[in-house]
């Protein structure tokens, strides 16, 4: 991704959310993986459906890949992998699925729950940390330093 130092944001409401998803996609290359931190409901989707947006998908067609864990959108200049690691058990089911031909492919990676296949990340990844300040607003810090884990 096309960005040096942290990058923080404070949204009200999903749209707003949907808005700096939209507007950070200029920042996308080849091959970025970004790591999507944040409790339940924290805006890991709401983000990665403006993202999307940001590349040229439709939003509408963008939701949770909770139960399926990866989805893909494809037919514009840069292909996304959106996966959901909630319920992915281990790494070797991770493995299962193919998760690495995402990571090191020329499409976009966002991963929600990456902490379940952390030894999967790359170094090169990017960490996107969302927190709940109140019910409507949510805080974000992009950083290429990922925090120790807890989160
Ligand atoms: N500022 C905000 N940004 C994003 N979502 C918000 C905001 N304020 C309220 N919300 C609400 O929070 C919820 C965010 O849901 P979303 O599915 O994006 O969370 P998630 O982090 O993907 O959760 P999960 O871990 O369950 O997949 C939505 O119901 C949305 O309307
Ligand atoms: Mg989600």
């Amino acid at each position: 991704m096309k960005f040096n130092d942290d990058i923080r944001a404070t949204t009200s409401g999903a749209d707003e959310t949907h808005k700096l998803g939209r507007s950070l996609a200029a920042l996308a290359e080849p091959g970025d993986i970004i790591c999507l931190y944040g409790d339940l409901g924290a805006g890991k989707t709401a983000f990665t459906k403006g993202f999307c947006h940001g590349l040229g998908y439709n939003p509408d067609q963008v939701n949770s890949p909770t139960f399926t864990l990866i989805h893909e959108y494809r037919g514009k200049t840069l292909p996304v992998f959106h996966f959901d690691a909630y319920r992915i058990k281990n790494v070797a089911e991770a493995l299962e699925i193919g998760t690495e031909d995402y990571l090191y492919g020329e499409g976009v990676c966002l991963i929600e729950w990456p902490q379940r296949i952390m030894e999967l990340i790359p170094p090169e990844a990017v960490h996107l940390y969302i927190e709940k300040v109140s019910a409507d607003v949510r805080s974000f810090l992009l950083t290429r330093n990922p925090k120790k884990p807890a989160n």
